[in-house]
């Protein structure tokens, strides 16, 4: 897949492209089969909403689920990418957000390559990320909001906002989100599932809570620039990989043919010892809920 000069142009003019329906129903059954799986496993990599128990974002599954693992290797996604940044690239982050139906939260106004740049180390903003919708996305299950041509304004200042949700973020304040939206308005990119939206690292963005019926669950790939990689690891490795590996592209139709395989992901090689220990992760189950809900504070 090559973009044309005309979608350069309009990349380097808005900080985003939206491609609808680049891949198929079909292909994106293979991997919403799988999330519910992925979600009702309890380990480190899902991290929760306030409630403790719904999925808002599950970290690295391209290190352990095949599906995911292709998708982590699919050229739809790799080749624009590498493209644009003239280089070969490595997984820097892998999430699947899950905005689940009447509980998924807010994710507040931010820049990714903020976050990169303050708590990974990461030089330059020469990393992407790719989202791709594995549920259509309308006006009312909480879509994403773009501020088009913000990425033009570099890193701003943000604060670290650890009280909102249940996931920290380097938040921007009211009147810079204000200035920016004077300057450039807000988009909400929709459309079925498949849908895939390309966009540039200090592009400011957002999404609102999910009150609507049907869930919303979007898959990120931050594909990183080889010779970009980050220099700092406070966070965990799940959420800022250190396999600086450049990702090994599949074929177009690796989703669809069983015979081609994704994992091991380089790096991430299965640990038979690890498997076969305690340190399997449990199934998420009413019962670990409980001993979940035992360990939050009580609030008023
Ligand atoms: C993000 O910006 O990292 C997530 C936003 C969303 O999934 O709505
Ligand atoms: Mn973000």
């Amino acid at each position: 897949m090559k973009l044309t000069p005309e979608q350069l142009a309009q990349f380097n003019r808005d900080g985003y492209l939206f491609f609808p329906s680049m891949f198929s129903p079909e292909e994106m059954k293979v991997l919403l089969d799988e999330v519910p799986r992925i979600y009702s496993e309890f380990r480190p990599e899902i991290i929760r909403e306030k409630d403790g128990k719904t999925p808002r974002t599950s970290f690295a599954a391209h290190t352990y689920s095949e599906p995911f693992a292709k998708l982590g290797r699919h050229p739809r996604l790799v080749e624009p990418v590498e493209q644009i940044l003239d280089e070969q690239v490595y997984m820097h982050q892998f999430k699947i957000n899950g905005k689940q139906a009447f509980d998924g939260d807010v994710w507040q106004w931010h820049q990714d390559y903020g976050t990169w740049q303050r708590d990974d180390g990461m030089p330059e903003a020469r990393a992407m990320n790719v989202a791709v919708f594995l549920d259509d996305v309308n006006e009312y299950n909480g879509p994403l909001y773009f501020i088009p041509g913000s990425h033009k304004e570099g890193v701003v200042q943000a604060g670290h906002d650890l009280s909102t949700t249940s996931y920290p973020l380097w938040t921007l304040d009211g009147p810079k989100v204000k200035e920016l939206v004077d300057k450039g308005g807000i988009v909400a990119p929709k459309g079925p599932r498949g849908s895939m939206i390309m966009f540039h690292g200090c592009l400011v963005h957002g999404s609102p809570s999910n009150m609507s019926p049907w869930n919303r669950v979007i898959v990120y790939l931050t594909l990183c620039a080889k010779s970009n990689h980050i220099v700092q690891h406070k966070r965990p490795a799940y959420i800022a990989h250190r396999n600086f590996t450049p990702i090994a592209k599949l074929p177009d139709n690796c989703l669809l043919d069983a015979s081609v395989k994704g994992l091991p992901w380089p790096g991430h090689e299965v640990d038979e010892a690890a498997m076969a220990s305690d340190a399997v992760p449990k199934l998420w189950t009413a019962e670990v809920a409980k001993e979940q809900d035992a360990k939050m504070p009580v609030s008023a």
